[in-house]
């Protein structure tokens, strides 16, 4: 293995279940933002993006140190979150979404058990062989109950240990409860500290999104597994796969693109090949600007964008060129390999546009 290879690229992370499960606001308490208080309806109705780099998540896990004595360690550079509507009609973004995974976190609601966006998620995520591990969010016990003692930001077993019986007790009823409904179709369930068959047992972690209890163990989890299951998935290649997200105008920039690059690496000039609406069709087109999100933050919102030359896998970012008008979110966009952007061997040059071209109209 050379350098190159061993290099690992941040793990694609999906979060998806039924609608107002609490997926967004989870992000929301990882990033010290509130997009889900400015969404039309509290709904969310695209797909979202954020990064976090391990230096940021050493911190957001900061206090599992009270609870294990494992010091925070990881190869990975970080994680790329990917956010996805749970409204039923938004089928098509959760399979986008799904799509470009290499893990997911399905968040169900406690007190609400397997909903009908949630056994949609889990056909999705069996279809394409996906890992996937289940958020217990909105632990009635932990925000709500009246005998809980809320320790805000603390990880799930140092602040349950500290709970009355009575409530311990009432947990674990729900707990149960919710195990017995994954049995039901077939999943076994754990909850992620007793489970000790992780490769065929669906770790669980209790979380809420609103004093953040959970949230610490929720990150870590997530890192821990990717480190130790998914090492060969997560190498970098420079094979290129990238997908539109979304087609919108940004202010000084014209139409842009907001992309997800799973694989490979996308530089200022590069040409694009980009799936375009009939009768327009393809668009080939160079990159004016790559715009990277500042970290964790929401994608979707008016962030703060840096400049940048180039940008390696795994990555959200945001694509400035020329003729984008009539592009097409949800397909795969191409570029022209490097060594034939200016290559004198024209027929050459055509030829692999064209087989592009129709891979990115296939989609
Ligand atoms: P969609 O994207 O529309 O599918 O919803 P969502 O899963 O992103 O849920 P969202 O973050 O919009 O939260 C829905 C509602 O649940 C909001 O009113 C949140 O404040 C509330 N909520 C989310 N998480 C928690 C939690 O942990 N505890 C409590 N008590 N409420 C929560
Ligand atoms: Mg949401
Ligand atoms: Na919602």
């Amino acid at each position: 293995d050379d350098d190159k290879d061993s290099q690992l690229k941040s793990p694609i992370v999906v979060v998806m279940g039924h609608v107002d499960t609490g997926k967004t606001k989870i992000l929301d308490r990882i990033r010290h933002t509130s997009v889900q208080a400015r969404e039309a309806g509290g709904i969310t109705q695209q797909i979202g993006a954020t990064y976090l780099t391990k230096e940021y998540i050493a911190k957001a896990t900061a206090r599992m140190k009270e609870q294990t004595s494992k010091p925070f360690e990881t190869k990975l550079p970080g994680l790329l979150f990917i956010d996805t509507p749970g409204h039923e009609s938004f089928a098509n973004l959760r399979a986008r979404g799904s799509s470009m995974c290499d893990i997911a976190v399905l968040v169900v609601d406690l007190m609400h058990g397997l909903e009908k966006q949630t056994l949609e998620s889990l056909k999705m995520l069996t279809d394409r062989s996906t890992p996937f591990i289940v958020a217990l969010n909105k632990v009635i016990l932990i925000d709500r109950c009246l005998d809980w003692v809320a320790d805000e930001g603390a990880p799930f077993q140092l602040t349950f240990q500290r709970q009355k019986q009575h409530t311990k007790q009432d947990f674990e009823n729900r707990l149960s409860g919710i195990r017995t409904e994954f049995a039901e179709k077939g999943w076994n369930t754990e909850l992620y500290f007793r489970n000790k068959n992780v490769k065929t047992d669906i770790s669980m972690v209790p979380t809420s999104a609103i004093t953040g209890e959970g949230i610490p163990d929720l990150l870590d989890l997530l890192i821990q597994l990717n480190e130790k299951y998914m090492r060969r998935q997560l190498r970098f290649k420079e094979k290129f796969v990238c997908t539109v997200l979304e087609v919108k105008n940004t202010i000084g920039h014209g139409t842009t693109l907001d992309v997800i690059l799973s694989n490979g690496t996308l530089r200022k000039d590069d040409t694009i090949i980009v799936c375009g609406m009939p009768p327009q069709g393809t668009i080939i087109t160079n990159i004016r600007a790559l715009l990277l999100p500042s970290e964790a933050s929401e994608m979707r919102e008016r962030a703060e964008y840096k400049l940048v030359e180039e940008v390696h896998a795994s990555a959200g970012v945001r694509i400035s060129a020329n003729g984008l008008e009539h592009a097409v979110p949800g397909a795969h966009m191409q570029i022209v390999p490097r060594n034939l952007k200016n290559s004198k061997d024209h027929a050459k040059r055509r030829e692999e546009i064209e087989k592009l071209s129709d891979e990115v109209q296939q989609d």
